[in-house]
């Protein structure tokens, strides 16, 4: 067991030697730096796209050119049914995963000749077109403090909420009071002095985090020591795994599951025009929060692999599934019994410098495991239908109405579902967490009000920034 990170080196390394294919990859990426979730709304800073860059330069080279290159996938012109992109709708999610396309298929100039004689260019160096589109879960993730606050799944929400009252939470609670309070003047701007505790560890992690990377000056930094700097991250990872996933309450890790639900469809459709040889839906990719990520950690066990996947990934991370065989190809697409998958993870940006490593799934040690053991594996944790959503989630309203088995359910909820989900989102980046989600749907109620308000008034596409400017404003 020792040896498992030594020996996931040295496959990594001896997979460009080997007599072997990759066929397909599901990748799930992490924004790059951006603005704190407190001073919403959030957005991507100029570091944050150049780290998204850099990781679609390096997948650039792993994927396209590269050793590992994806079979029969388009080198310098993208050919959009080759690949799938998508990010929920958030301004941070949604321009991270531009820049990372922008290293990926960078411009590609190429001139046509009209019928008339005349040439034409594209503009902008001939800079590829690649459509992201948008799923339904996250929405708004970075504009909101509170992890659940990008679902809707109500169960989810109640098992999260169920960790504030845990043994676990209330010991470190009690634990740190000290220790927040003596970070008081370095949040005071931003946080009111009650609010700077364990329940908002989070918060006032970022807050703090974003500050040692670009505020020139921070008020009382002589309390910010490499030992306090350390404590505040590793409280905050403690908070966000407690909110992400319990091994014994596993809807908390809803997200997780939505994501497997997701990569084995994708991985299913990579399987299936390979089958057909019609040389679509090779490269999937996924920008999302860092919760999906906790989430999903928890629920592959991958902490059983090292326990640093109990922490919050860094910026940019990305994880990626691939899809391979060291069966013979020139015949066409192998048998399904040949496939096999692994998993690399990199935690924040990654580059030729600094590579993913493969890390064993399900608690086991191979750095590969047979495409029917993965998917068999991951069937048992997915999430991949309305239906199975709707009832693991206990929500039999709106999209779920038709799965609930009395139909009794009032059309109330129906109608304020469609943007009521995210508005809880945005408070909860201020005022933290409740232990009761009567307290945060009754408080939104309010804030709703105004915000749509505001959003009617500026006409902006986007239902979670104007709850946003109402929390910021406030800040
Ligand atoms: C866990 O990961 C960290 C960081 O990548 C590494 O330094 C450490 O050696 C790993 N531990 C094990 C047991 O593999
Ligand atoms: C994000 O950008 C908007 C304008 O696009 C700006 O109003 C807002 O203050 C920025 N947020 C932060 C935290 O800098
Ligand atoms: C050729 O056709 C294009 C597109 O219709 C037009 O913009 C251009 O002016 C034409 N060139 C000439 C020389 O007629
Ligand atoms: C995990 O779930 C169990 C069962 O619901 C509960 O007793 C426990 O307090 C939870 N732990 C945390 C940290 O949420
Ligand atoms: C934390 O402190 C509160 C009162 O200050 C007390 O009610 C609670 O039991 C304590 N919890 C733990 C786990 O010690
Ligand atoms: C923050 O705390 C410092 C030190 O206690 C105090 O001087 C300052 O006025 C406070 N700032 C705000 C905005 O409350
Ligand atoms: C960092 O700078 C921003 C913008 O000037 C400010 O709002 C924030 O309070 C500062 N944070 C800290 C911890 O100094
Ligand atoms: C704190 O950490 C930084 C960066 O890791 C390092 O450069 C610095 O020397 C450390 N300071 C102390 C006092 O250990
Ligand atoms: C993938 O395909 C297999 C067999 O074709 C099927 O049983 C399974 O339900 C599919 N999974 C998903 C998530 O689509
Ligand atoms: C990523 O690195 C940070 C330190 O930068 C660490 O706290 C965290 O545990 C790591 N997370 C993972 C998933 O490796
Ligand atoms: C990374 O390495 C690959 C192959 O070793 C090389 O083709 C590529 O240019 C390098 N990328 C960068 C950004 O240096
Ligand atoms: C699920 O139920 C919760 C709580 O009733 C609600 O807030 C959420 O909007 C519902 N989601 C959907 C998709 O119906």
């Amino acid at each position: 067991m020792k040896f498992t990170g030594t020996l996931a080196l040295a496959s990594a390394v001896a997979s460009a030697e080997a007599a072997e294919t990759v066929l397909g990859a599901y990748m799930f990426h992490r924004h790059g730096d951006r603005t704190p979730k407190s001073l919403a709304p959030t957005n991507l800073t100029a570091l944050g796209y150049e780290q998204v860059y850099t990781s679609g330069q390096y997948y650039r080279s792993r994927y396209l050119t590269g050793d590992s290159k994806i079979k029969g996938m388009n080198q310098d012109t993208v050919r959009l049914t080759q690949l799938a992109v998508t990010a929920p709708v958030d301004n941070v999610l949604q321009n991270s995963a531009q820049g990372f396309l922008q290293g990926l298929y960078p411009p590609y100039q190429s001139a046509q000749t009209l019928r008339n004689g005349s040439d034409v260019q594209a503009p902008m160096d001939g800079y590829q077109l690649i459509p992201i589109n948008t799923v339904d879960t996250g929405a708004g993730s970075e504009d909101n403090g509170w992890l659940q606050d990008a679902s809707s799944c109500a169960n989810a929400k109640t098992s999260s909420n169920a960790f504030f009252s845990s043994a676990e939470y209330n010991d470190l609670l009690n634990k740190t009071t000290d220790f927040y309070k003596a970070l008081v003047p370095v949040v005071n701007g931003t946080f009111d002095e009650k609010d700077v505790t364990f329940k908002n560890a989070y918060v006032v992690y970022d807050l703090i985090n974003v500050a040692e990377i670009h505020n020139s000056s921070i008020p009382s930094s002589d309390v910010l020591t490499n030992d306090t700097l350390y404590q505040i991250r590793t409280l905050a990872d403690a908070h966000e795994y407690g909110l992400a996933y319990n091994a014994s309450d596993n809807i908390r890790a809803i997200s997780g599951m939505q994501l497997a639900g997701e990569l084995l469809k994708y991985m299913n459709t990579t399987i299936k025009s390979g089958q057909d040889g019609t040389s679509a839906n090779k490269f999937g990719i996924q920008f999302g929060a860092y919760a999906t990520f906790l989430s999903f950690f928890g629920l592959v066990d991958l902490p059983h692999a090292n326990e640093t996947f109990y922490g919050v990934p860094d910026y940019a991370s990305s994880m990626v599934f691939e899809l391979f065989t060291t069966a013979d190809t020139s015949n066409g697409f192998p048998a399904t019994d040949d496939l096999q998958v692994r998993f690399l993870f990199h935690n924040g940006t990654t580059s030729n410098a600094s590579e993913p490593a493969v890390y064993p799934l399900f608690g086991g040690n191979d750095d590969a495991i047979s495409w029917n053991k993965f998917s068999s594996n991951m069937n048992k944790i997915a999430v991949s239908t309305t239906e199975q959503w709707c009832t693991k989630c206990g929500n039999t309203t709106g999209k779920c109405a038709q799965y609930s088995q009395d139909g009794t359910d009032g059309s109330a909820n129906a109608s304020s579902s469609g943007g009521g989900s995210h508005m809880s989102a945005a408070i909860g980046g201020v005022i933290g967490a409740f232990v009761t989600l009567a307290v945060v749907l009754g408080l939104l109620a309010a804030f709703m009000l105004l915000g749509g308000f505001r959003l009617a008034k500026k006409g902006r596409a986007s239902t979670a920034s104007p709850v946003s400017e109402v929390a910021g404003s406030k800040a």
